[in-house]
Protein backbone atom coordinates (compact mmCIF):
# COMPACT_ATOMS: atom_id res chain seq x y z
CA UNK A 1 0.00 0.00 0.00
CA UNK A 2 1.12 3.14 -0.82
CA UNK A 3 2.04 6.12 1.97
CA UNK A 4 1.27 9.40 1.98
CA UNK A 5 4.32 11.55 0.52
CA UNK A 6 4.52 13.49 3.74
CA UNK A 7 2.61 11.96 6.88
CA UNK A 8 1.70 15.47 8.37
CA UNK A 9 -1.69 15.91 8.41
CA UNK A 10 -2.32 19.70 7.22
CA UNK A 11 -4.80 21.37 9.25
CA UNK A 12 -6.68 24.50 8.05
CA UNK A 13 -9.51 25.67 10.48
CA UNK A 14 -12.48 27.53 9.78
CA UNK A 15 -12.75 31.25 10.70
CA UNK A 16 -15.98 31.20 12.15
CA UNK A 17 -18.60 27.96 12.37
CA UNK A 18 -21.76 27.45 10.58
CA UNK A 19 -23.29 25.61 13.66
CA UNK A 20 -25.55 28.30 14.98
CA UNK A 21 -27.49 28.34 11.58
CA UNK A 22 -28.76 24.70 12.33
CA UNK A 23 -31.97 23.95 13.50
CA UNK A 24 -30.56 20.50 14.94
CA UNK A 25 -34.43 19.50 15.74
CA UNK A 26 -35.15 19.66 12.19
CA UNK A 27 -32.85 17.60 9.85
CA UNK A 28 -33.36 16.21 6.16
CA UNK A 29 -30.81 13.27 6.89
CA UNK A 30 -27.55 14.25 5.06
CA UNK A 31 -28.23 17.40 4.09
CA UNK A 32 -26.16 19.06 6.36
CA UNK A 33 -22.87 19.26 6.48
CA UNK A 34 -20.32 19.86 9.44
CA UNK A 35 -17.77 23.16 9.24
CA UNK A 36 -14.83 20.53 7.79
CA UNK A 37 -13.76 17.99 5.42
CA UNK A 38 -11.01 15.79 4.92
CA UNK A 39 -9.23 15.63 1.56
CA UNK A 40 -6.03 13.60 0.07
CA UNK A 41 -5.38 13.47 -3.33
CA UNK A 42 -3.47 10.23 -4.78
CA UNK A 43 -1.40 10.78 -8.12
CA UNK A 44 2.44 9.31 -9.36
CA UNK A 45 1.31 6.38 -7.77
CA UNK A 46 1.24 8.09 -4.14
CA UNK A 47 -1.29 9.38 -1.96
CA UNK A 48 -0.19 13.15 -1.17
CA UNK A 49 -0.50 15.38 1.56
CA UNK A 50 -3.83 15.25 3.79
CA UNK A 51 -5.76 17.67 4.49
CA UNK A 52 -8.42 18.79 7.26
CA UNK A 53 -10.25 22.17 5.69
CA UNK A 54 -13.16 24.19 5.39
CA UNK A 55 -16.52 22.61 4.24
CA UNK A 56 -17.03 24.04 0.56
CA UNK A 57 -17.02 23.33 -3.23
CA UNK A 58 -14.60 21.28 -5.06
CA UNK A 59 -13.40 22.84 -8.51
CA UNK A 60 -12.93 19.47 -10.75
CA UNK A 61 -12.25 18.91 -14.17
CA UNK A 62 -16.04 17.66 -15.99
CA UNK A 63 -13.54 15.46 -18.19
CA UNK A 64 -12.69 14.06 -14.27
CA UNK A 65 -13.26 9.78 -15.21
CA UNK A 66 -15.88 9.80 -12.37
CA UNK A 67 -17.98 11.73 -14.14
CA UNK A 68 -18.08 9.75 -16.97
CA UNK A 69 -17.30 5.73 -15.46
CA UNK A 70 -18.35 5.91 -12.62
CA UNK A 71 -15.16 4.88 -10.62
CA UNK A 72 -16.47 5.71 -6.87
CA UNK A 73 -17.08 4.03 -3.56
CA UNK A 74 -17.83 5.24 -0.31
CA UNK A 75 -18.73 4.41 3.11
CA UNK A 76 -21.36 4.95 6.09
CA UNK A 77 -20.47 5.38 9.50
CA UNK A 78 -21.44 6.94 12.58
CA UNK A 79 -20.01 8.99 15.70
CA UNK A 80 -22.47 9.12 18.97
CA UNK A 81 -22.13 11.43 22.08
CA UNK A 82 -22.90 9.85 25.46
CA UNK A 83 -24.44 11.32 28.14
CA UNK A 84 -20.81 12.34 29.35
CA UNK A 85 -20.06 14.16 26.12
CA UNK A 86 -17.47 11.78 25.32
CA UNK A 87 -17.68 11.13 21.35
CA UNK A 88 -17.63 7.55 20.19
CA UNK A 89 -17.14 5.89 16.88
CA UNK A 90 -18.86 2.53 16.14
CA UNK A 91 -16.41 -0.47 14.51
CA UNK A 92 -14.46 2.07 12.57
CA UNK A 93 -11.60 -0.66 11.68
CA UNK A 94 -14.80 -2.22 9.35
CA UNK A 95 -15.52 0.67 7.70
CA UNK A 96 -11.64 1.16 7.17
CA UNK A 97 -11.25 -2.43 5.87
CA UNK A 98 -14.11 -2.23 3.91
CA UNK A 99 -13.76 0.84 1.82
CA UNK A 100 -10.18 -0.79 0.66
CA UNK A 101 -12.37 -3.89 -0.64
CA UNK A 102 -14.66 -1.88 -2.86
CA UNK A 103 -11.55 0.47 -3.72
CA UNK A 104 -9.76 -3.00 -4.94
CA UNK A 105 -13.01 -4.42 -6.93
CA UNK A 106 -13.37 -1.02 -8.36
CA UNK A 107 -9.79 -0.70 -9.44
CA UNK A 108 -9.17 2.40 -7.02
CA UNK A 109 -5.55 2.12 -5.21
CA UNK A 110 -6.36 1.85 -1.40
CA UNK A 111 -6.07 4.10 1.54
CA UNK A 112 -3.19 4.11 4.02
CA UNK A 113 -4.81 2.99 7.64
CA UNK A 114 -3.12 5.13 9.69
CA UNK A 115 -3.93 8.16 8.13
CA UNK A 116 -7.76 6.95 7.78
CA UNK A 117 -8.29 6.48 11.36
CA UNK A 118 -5.95 10.10 11.99
CA UNK A 119 -7.93 12.21 9.92
CA UNK A 120 -11.10 10.41 10.82
CA UNK A 121 -10.41 10.98 14.93
CA UNK A 122 -8.92 14.60 13.83
CA UNK A 123 -12.00 15.97 12.11
CA UNK A 124 -14.64 14.53 14.15
CA UNK A 125 -12.76 15.84 17.24
CA UNK A 126 -12.30 19.13 15.89
CA UNK A 127 -16.19 19.00 14.52
CA UNK A 128 -17.93 17.47 17.52
CA UNK A 129 -20.12 20.27 18.99
CA UNK A 130 -22.32 18.90 15.73
CA UNK A 131 -23.00 15.26 17.63
CA UNK A 132 -26.09 16.32 19.59
CA UNK A 133 -26.57 14.18 22.56
CA UNK A 134 -29.50 12.07 22.82
CA UNK A 135 -30.20 8.40 21.39
CA UNK A 136 -31.12 8.81 18.12
CA UNK A 137 -28.87 11.66 17.17
CA UNK A 138 -25.06 10.75 15.96
CA UNK A 139 -23.08 12.56 12.96
CA UNK A 140 -23.30 10.57 10.12
CA UNK A 141 -19.64 10.35 8.31
CA UNK A 142 -19.31 9.66 4.85
CA UNK A 143 -15.91 9.23 3.76
CA UNK A 144 -15.44 8.42 -0.53
CA UNK A 145 -13.26 8.34 -3.00
CA UNK A 146 -13.57 9.70 -6.39
CA UNK A 147 -11.56 9.16 -9.84
CA UNK A 148 -10.11 12.68 -10.69
CA UNK A 149 -7.71 11.67 -13.62
CA UNK A 150 -8.58 14.32 -16.51
CA UNK A 151 -9.76 11.94 -20.11
CA UNK A 152 -12.05 10.24 -21.33
CA UNK A 153 -10.47 6.59 -22.51
CA UNK A 154 -12.09 3.69 -20.66
CA UNK A 155 -9.68 3.15 -18.48
CA UNK A 156 -9.08 3.21 -14.83
CA UNK A 157 -7.94 6.58 -13.27
CA UNK A 158 -4.43 7.22 -12.27
CA UNK A 159 -5.85 10.14 -9.83
CA UNK A 160 -7.90 10.29 -6.81
CA UNK A 161 -9.65 12.05 -4.45
CA UNK A 162 -10.20 10.64 -0.67
CA UNK A 163 -12.77 12.34 1.20
CA UNK A 164 -14.72 12.66 4.50
CA UNK A 165 -17.34 14.68 5.13
CA UNK A 166 -19.71 14.79 8.20
CA UNK A 167 -23.40 15.16 8.54
CA UNK A 168 -25.52 15.25 12.02
CA UNK A 169 -28.38 13.37 11.69
CA UNK A 170 -31.30 11.60 13.12
CA UNK A 171 -33.65 8.63 11.81
CA UNK A 172 -32.99 7.70 7.85
CA UNK A 173 -36.20 5.79 7.99
CA UNK A 174 -38.97 8.21 10.08
CA UNK A 175 -42.04 5.54 10.10
CA UNK A 176 -41.89 1.64 9.25
CA UNK A 177 -40.90 0.97 6.00
CA UNK A 178 -42.93 -0.91 3.28
CA UNK A 179 -41.12 -2.86 0.37
CA UNK A 180 -41.57 -4.44 -2.36
CA UNK A 181 -39.63 -7.62 -3.78
CA UNK A 182 -37.97 -7.19 -6.73
CA UNK A 183 -39.12 -8.96 -10.03
CA UNK A 184 -37.62 -7.88 -12.71
CA UNK A 185 -34.66 -5.45 -12.11
CA UNK A 186 -32.20 -6.91 -10.40
CA UNK A 187 -29.06 -4.80 -8.21
CA UNK A 188 -25.86 -7.31 -8.54
CA UNK A 189 -25.68 -10.31 -10.28
CA UNK A 190 -22.71 -13.03 -9.72
CA UNK A 191 -19.02 -11.62 -10.22
CA UNK A 192 -20.40 -8.22 -10.13
CA UNK A 193 -20.05 -5.28 -7.29
CA UNK A 194 -23.23 -6.08 -5.37
CA UNK A 195 -20.60 -6.84 -2.27
CA UNK A 196 -18.34 -3.30 -2.88
CA UNK A 197 -20.07 -0.24 -1.66
CA UNK A 198 -19.88 1.38 -5.27
CA UNK A 199 -21.73 4.75 -5.90
CA UNK A 200 -23.22 3.07 -9.28
CA UNK A 201 -25.04 0.38 -6.87
CA UNK A 202 -26.56 2.82 -5.31
CA UNK A 203 -27.66 5.17 -8.75
CA UNK A 204 -28.87 1.76 -10.47
CA UNK A 205 -31.68 1.22 -7.86
CA UNK A 206 -32.87 4.29 -7.70
CA UNK A 207 -35.53 4.06 -11.34
CA UNK A 208 -36.71 0.77 -9.85
CA UNK A 209 -37.00 2.27 -6.35
CA UNK A 210 -39.29 5.60 -7.57
CA UNK A 211 -41.16 3.03 -9.56
CA UNK A 212 -41.53 0.98 -6.00
CA UNK A 213 -42.35 4.44 -4.34
CA UNK A 214 -45.22 5.13 -6.31
CA UNK A 215 -47.06 2.29 -5.41
CA UNK A 216 -46.49 3.02 -1.94
CA UNK A 217 -42.80 1.38 -0.89
CA UNK A 218 -39.78 3.20 0.03
CA UNK A 219 -37.48 0.16 -0.50
CA UNK A 220 -37.32 -2.45 -2.87
CA UNK A 221 -35.85 -6.00 -1.20
CA UNK A 222 -33.34 -7.33 -4.55
CA UNK A 223 -33.39 -10.73 -5.16
CA UNK A 224 -31.17 -12.70 -7.42
CA UNK A 225 -30.35 -12.05 -10.90
CA UNK A 226 -31.14 -15.11 -12.49
CA UNK A 227 -34.41 -16.51 -10.66
CA UNK A 228 -35.63 -13.57 -8.52
CA UNK A 229 -36.21 -16.70 -6.09
CA UNK A 230 -33.89 -15.40 -3.41
CA UNK A 231 -34.37 -12.50 -0.97
CA UNK A 232 -30.82 -10.49 -0.58
CA UNK A 233 -30.49 -6.85 0.34
CA UNK A 234 -32.80 -3.73 0.94
CA UNK A 235 -30.18 -1.62 -0.90
CA UNK A 236 -30.11 0.82 1.72
CA UNK A 237 -29.60 -2.19 3.92
CA UNK A 238 -29.63 -5.87 5.02
CA UNK A 239 -32.84 -7.54 5.87
CA UNK A 240 -33.86 -10.01 8.26
CA UNK A 241 -36.92 -12.24 8.90
CA UNK A 242 -37.60 -13.81 12.05
CA UNK A 243 -40.00 -16.99 11.01
CA UNK A 244 -41.56 -17.85 14.37
CA UNK A 245 -38.30 -17.78 16.87
CA UNK A 246 -35.89 -18.06 14.03
CA UNK A 247 -33.88 -15.45 12.58
CA UNK A 248 -32.93 -15.67 9.24
CA UNK A 249 -30.77 -13.79 6.71
CA UNK A 250 -29.25 -13.89 3.36
CA UNK A 251 -25.61 -14.93 3.58
CA UNK A 252 -22.89 -12.72 2.12
CA UNK A 253 -21.64 -12.86 -1.31
CA UNK A 254 -20.26 -10.84 -4.14
CA UNK A 255 -24.13 -9.85 -4.53
CA UNK A 256 -24.51 -8.66 -0.89
CA UNK A 257 -23.10 -6.17 0.79
CA UNK A 258 -21.19 -7.04 4.43
CA UNK A 259 -23.04 -4.90 6.51
CA UNK A 260 -21.32 -3.65 9.65
CA UNK A 261 -25.10 -3.43 11.41
CA UNK A 262 -25.77 -6.94 9.95
CA UNK A 263 -22.81 -9.21 11.47
CA UNK A 264 -23.23 -6.80 14.80
CA UNK A 265 -27.08 -8.06 14.70
CA UNK A 266 -25.58 -11.42 14.13
CA UNK A 267 -23.37 -11.16 16.85
CA UNK A 268 -25.56 -10.15 19.24
CA UNK A 269 -28.32 -12.82 18.49
CA UNK A 270 -25.71 -15.51 18.89
CA UNK A 271 -24.73 -13.79 22.13
CA UNK A 272 -28.46 -13.90 23.15
CA UNK A 273 -28.62 -17.51 22.38
CA UNK A 274 -31.35 -17.33 19.44
CA UNK A 275 -31.67 -19.50 16.79
CA UNK A 276 -30.05 -18.21 13.97
CA UNK A 277 -30.07 -19.62 10.06
CA UNK A 278 -27.76 -17.90 7.49
CA UNK A 279 -28.74 -19.49 4.48
CA UNK A 280 -30.28 -18.51 1.37
CA UNK A 281 -34.00 -17.40 2.08
CA UNK A 282 -36.30 -18.11 -0.43
CA UNK A 283 -39.17 -16.09 -1.81
CA UNK A 284 -41.55 -18.75 -1.38
CA UNK A 285 -41.20 -19.82 1.94
CA UNK A 286 -41.39 -15.90 3.02
CA UNK A 287 -44.70 -15.77 1.24
CA UNK A 288 -45.76 -18.91 2.46
CA UNK A 289 -45.10 -18.20 6.17
CA UNK A 290 -47.12 -14.61 5.76
CA UNK A 291 -49.44 -16.70 4.68
CA UNK A 292 -49.58 -19.07 7.67
CA UNK A 293 -48.99 -16.72 10.54
CA UNK A 294 -45.47 -17.97 11.20
CA UNK A 295 -43.90 -14.98 9.71
CA UNK A 296 -43.33 -12.53 12.50
CA UNK A 297 -40.92 -9.76 11.43
CA UNK A 298 -38.98 -8.49 8.92
CA UNK A 299 -36.76 -5.69 9.51
CA UNK A 300 -33.40 -4.11 7.69
CA UNK A 301 -30.54 -3.33 9.39
CA UNK A 302 -27.79 -0.61 8.05
CA UNK A 303 -26.05 2.23 9.58
CA UNK A 304 -28.07 5.05 8.07
CA UNK A 305 -31.03 3.01 8.74
CA UNK A 306 -29.96 1.15 12.14
CA UNK A 307 -33.07 -1.41 12.63
CA UNK A 308 -35.77 -0.52 10.41
CA UNK A 309 -38.88 -2.44 11.06
CA UNK A 310 -40.38 -3.50 7.94
CA UNK A 311 -44.26 -3.44 8.34
CA UNK A 312 -45.70 -5.10 4.67
CA UNK A 313 -43.80 -6.43 1.56
CA UNK A 314 -45.63 -6.76 -1.52
CA UNK A 315 -45.15 -9.87 -4.08
CA UNK A 316 -46.64 -10.18 -7.51
CA UNK A 317 -49.08 -7.92 -6.71
CA UNK A 318 -50.51 -9.06 -3.09
CA UNK A 319 -49.64 -6.98 -0.17
CA UNK A 320 -48.37 -8.84 2.96
CA UNK A 321 -49.00 -6.72 5.96
CA UNK A 322 -47.51 -7.60 8.95
CA UNK A 323 -48.73 -7.31 12.36
CA UNK A 324 -46.76 -4.51 14.98
CA UNK A 325 -44.27 -6.51 17.33
CA UNK A 326 -44.14 -4.21 20.21
CA UNK A 327 -41.40 -6.54 21.74
CA UNK A 328 -39.97 -8.10 18.53
CA UNK A 329 -36.21 -8.77 17.70
CA UNK A 330 -35.95 -5.54 16.08
CA UNK A 331 -36.92 -3.42 19.11
CA UNK A 332 -34.90 -5.57 21.21
CA UNK A 333 -31.80 -5.58 18.52
CA UNK A 334 -31.96 -1.84 18.36
CA UNK A 335 -32.00 -1.43 21.58
CA UNK A 336 -28.90 -3.48 22.27
CA UNK A 337 -26.89 -1.93 19.39
CA UNK A 338 -27.86 1.32 20.62
CA UNK A 339 -27.04 1.23 24.33
CA UNK A 340 -23.48 -0.15 22.83
CA UNK A 341 -23.28 2.66 20.37
CA UNK A 342 -23.92 5.77 22.77
CA UNK A 343 -22.20 3.96 25.73
CA UNK A 344 -25.11 3.08 28.03
CA UNK A 345 -24.36 -0.59 29.02
CA UNK A 346 -20.78 -2.90 28.25
CA UNK A 347 -19.23 -3.39 25.34
CA UNK A 348 -18.25 -6.81 25.49
CA UNK A 349 -17.78 -6.90 21.67
CA UNK A 350 -15.06 -3.90 21.84
CA UNK A 351 -17.12 -2.31 19.51
CA UNK A 352 -17.26 1.19 20.93
CA UNK A 353 -13.94 3.04 19.81
CA UNK A 354 -13.42 6.98 21.80
CA UNK A 355 -12.68 9.56 19.96
C1 LIG B 1 -25.32 3.62 5.13
O1 LIG B 1 -26.13 3.05 5.84
O2 LIG B 1 -24.33 4.19 5.62
C2 LIG B 1 -25.45 3.67 3.70
O3 LIG B 1 -24.47 3.79 3.03
C3 LIG B 1 -26.77 3.70 3.07
C4 LIG B 1 -26.93 4.99 2.35
C5 LIG B 1 -27.78 4.79 1.18
C6 LIG B 1 -27.45 6.09 3.23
Amino acid sequence: MNSPSTEKLDIQKVATSRIGEVDFNNLTFGNTFTDHMFECDYKNGVWQKPTIKPYGPLTISPAAKVFHYGQAVFEGMKAFKDDDNRVWLFRPEENFKRINKSSVRMAIPEFPKDIFFEALTTIVKMDKDWIQPGLGNSLYIRPFVIATQVGVSASPSSEYKFMILMSPAQAYYTGDVRVEIAEHYSRSANGGVGAAKAAGNYGAQFFPTNLAREKGFQQVIWTDANEHKLLEEAGTMNVFFRVNNTLLTAPVSDRILDGVTRKSVLALAERDNLTIEVRPVLVSEIVEAARNGSLKEIFGAGTAAVISPVSAFSYKGTVYELEKQEDGFAKRFKKELMDIQYNRSDDPFGWRFEV
